[in-house]
């Protein structure tokens, strides 16, 4: 299997460009706090290098499984608030990830500075994959960063249509993942064990058909 080659932001002059980042902010939260912050620690990297760069940095995720609509306990606001904690710098917050609270913040950012948007799933577009959003989310960047391998698997507006609108480019935790499969899947050292797990498995894998008389 040769998996395909994806095109990073490396080289690009970002001065003062809006850089839309899909990131996977999904983490775990008790009592409102983030209770572990793996993966904000692998995204920092990546977001810092964007701001030092010059970019205005707009970072956007889902969060949870929202059912309908928007829902206080699914804010990504606690996370935003930990990735500030973490930068050691000011992120700021909208209430929407869409419209006028996304518009004015993205509009109040600064060259090197970073805005998180609200959970995308309070809109259905998102799951829905639906072109309508895809375009309101494409019109607050210049360009479209995908550094969320976790969520690249669902063919989402924020994963998938935006990529039709916007200059798209792998982020590099992205890159480092499709790094370790292509290192794995294209001259492995054999022998080979692949260890497979997760919380969800059973909504990435169907179950394997019953024998007969089992
Ligand atoms: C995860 O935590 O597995 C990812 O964020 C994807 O979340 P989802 O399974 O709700 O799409
Ligand atoms: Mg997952």
């Amino acid at each position: 299997m040769t998996l395909a080659r994806f095109k990073s932001t490396d080289g690009l002059d970002l001065g003062g460009r809006r850089v839309l980042v899909r990131a996977d902010l999904n983490v775990p939260i008790k009592d409102g706090k983030v209770a572990d912050a793996t993966r904000l620690e692998r995204l920092l990297p990546g977001l810092e290098a964007l701001a030092n760069r010059g970019a205005r940095v707009i970072v956007i995720s889902h969060f949870g499984r929202p059912k309908a609509g928007p829902d206080p306990g699914l804010s990504l606001r606690p996370v935003a608030e930990a990735l500030g904690h973490f930068l050691r710098r000011p992120v700021a917050f909208a209430e929407d990830c869409v419209g006028e609270p996304a518009e004015r913040t993205v509009a109040a950012l600064q060259p090197g500075q970073i805005a998180v948007l609200e959970n995308l799933r309070f809109h259905q577009g998102e799951e829905r994959n639906d072109p309508q959003f895809a375009k309101r989310l494409a019109a607050l960047g210049d360009i479209f960063v995908n550094d969320a391998f976790s969520a690249a698997h669902r063919a989402h507006a924020s994963t998938e249509a935006i990529a039709h609108l916007l200059p798209s480019y792998a982020g590099p935790l992205l890159c480092k993942e499709i790094a370790a499969l292509k290192s794995v899947l294209d001259n492995p050292t054999r022998p080979t064990a692949a260890v497979i797990g997760g919380a969800k498995v059973s909504s990435k894998i169907d179950r394997p058909p019953q024998q007969p008389g089992r």
